[in-house]
């Protein structure tokens, strides 16, 4: 597949899923936080870097592998943890779990996930990774972490940018009911009365909930929400086996720089011990070689897996996922890099 057809599918996605889905869903998944200043620019900062491509290697075999927190995965392509995919499709996160499967890459299940953990992890098949939002009961977080390890998850994504959630103007409350919200919080409450509460950011996290996390569930933590160097460096200091730098889908801090942008200073600062990802607008190959040349690890992809399921489930899923790690591959090739090991800084104009 070549770069215009995954631009095709990428349309051809976006807008069936405009059509399928509740307009109080459609927004709920496309929305920015405030002025939408962000999220405008989410995609286009990509594309504004420009590339210093090598020639005259032989690009005949190209490997797209890469390990990450000792996961192998077959590309630096990972699912993001979005919540309540219920919304998009009858499966929800267990149909976003096959299509992952089916293309190899690894997921990022969310703590607000509308299906059951276990039920994600048995279609997982593959490495997952469990998305923690600490809420206001530290025991309901506790017993999340300890189920999702015990479901086979091997990492943690600690989200540290959302002490509130974000205001989207043009989005209303989602439509999400109470069964689907308590899907997973459920078993851990003492009583329903209070959930909201109970089940509400704990603003007052710090990075000490790091080495909660690690010590609790033996597991590594990557941060999530990461833009500046010395946040970065704060984390791996507590004990984060690296960071994810995000402005979660623009969805929280209006303003808040674009990740190609933060990505650099984050880089040098922690990237040589501790693995650094990278999501926010990635949509193309030559977004992920750019990501990958700036030091990133691998890329998250969000809102393109959204309309990919609502349009066609698991199937849709693993077709975007194949179609994107081929427009790598076409990238690589033309960019004169055989392997992830081979996309360096200096590939950067
Ligand atoms: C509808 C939606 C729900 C999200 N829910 C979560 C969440 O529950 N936890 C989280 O850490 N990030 C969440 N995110 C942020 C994503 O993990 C990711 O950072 C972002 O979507 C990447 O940008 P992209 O959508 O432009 O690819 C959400 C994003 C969207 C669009």
């Amino acid at each position: 597949m070549n770069a215009e057809s995954l631009v095709a599918l990428l349309q051809r996605h976006r807008e069936n899923a405009a059509r399928v889905l509740d307009p109080e869903a459609l927004d709920y998944f496309a929305t920015g936080s405030g002025e939408e200043i962000s999220l405008s620019e989410a995609e286009r900062a990509w594309r504004e870097v420009r590339l210093l491509p090598h020639v005259l290697r032989d690009v005949s075999a190209i490997d797209t592998g890469v390990t990450v927190l000792g996961d192998a995965l077959r590309a630096p392509i990972v699912v993001a943890s979005t919540a309540y995919q219920l919304l998009a499709h009858g499966f929800g996160e267990v149909e976003t779990a096959r299509g992952a499967h089916a293309a190899g890459a690894l997921m990022v299940v969310a703590t607000r996930a509308t299906t059951r953990l276990e039920d994600i992890a048995a279609a997982a098949g593959a490495p997952w990774w469990f998305q923690v939002y600490v809420v206001r009961d530290r025991g309901i977080t506790r017993e999340l972490v300890v189920r999702a390890k015990s479901a086979g998850g091997t990492a943690l994504v600690l989200t540290g940018d959302t002490p509130v959630f974000g205001r989207k103007p043009r989005q209303g409350d989602p439509p999400v009911t109470e069964e689907m919200h308590l899907v997973n919080f459920g078993d851990h409450l003492a009583t329903r009365d209070g959930w909201r509460d109970d089940t509400a950011a704990d603003a007052s996290i710090t990075p000490d909930t790091i080495g909660w996390l690690r010590e609790m569930s033996g597991l590594p933590v990557l941060v999530k929400g990461v833009l500046r160097a010395d946040d970065a460096a704060a984390c791996v200091a507590a004990g984060a086996a690296g960071v994810i730098v995000s402005n979660h889908g623009a969805r929280q801090l209006d303003r808040a720089v674009s990740t190609v942008r933060a990505l650099p200073a984050v880089v040098d600062a922690i990237g040589s011990n501790s693995t650094v990802l990278v999501d926010g607008g990635v949509r193309t190959g030559v977004d992920v070689l750019i990501a990958l040349a700036l030091g990133a690890r691998a890329v998250l992809i969000g809102r393109p897996v959204l309309w990919a399921l609502a349009c066609d489930g698991a199937a849709g899923v693993s077709a975007l996922l194949n179609a994107l790690r081929d427009d790598l591959v076409h990238a690589m090739m033309l960019a004169g890099c055989r392997s992830v090991s081979e996309i360096t800084r200096d590939l950067i104009a």
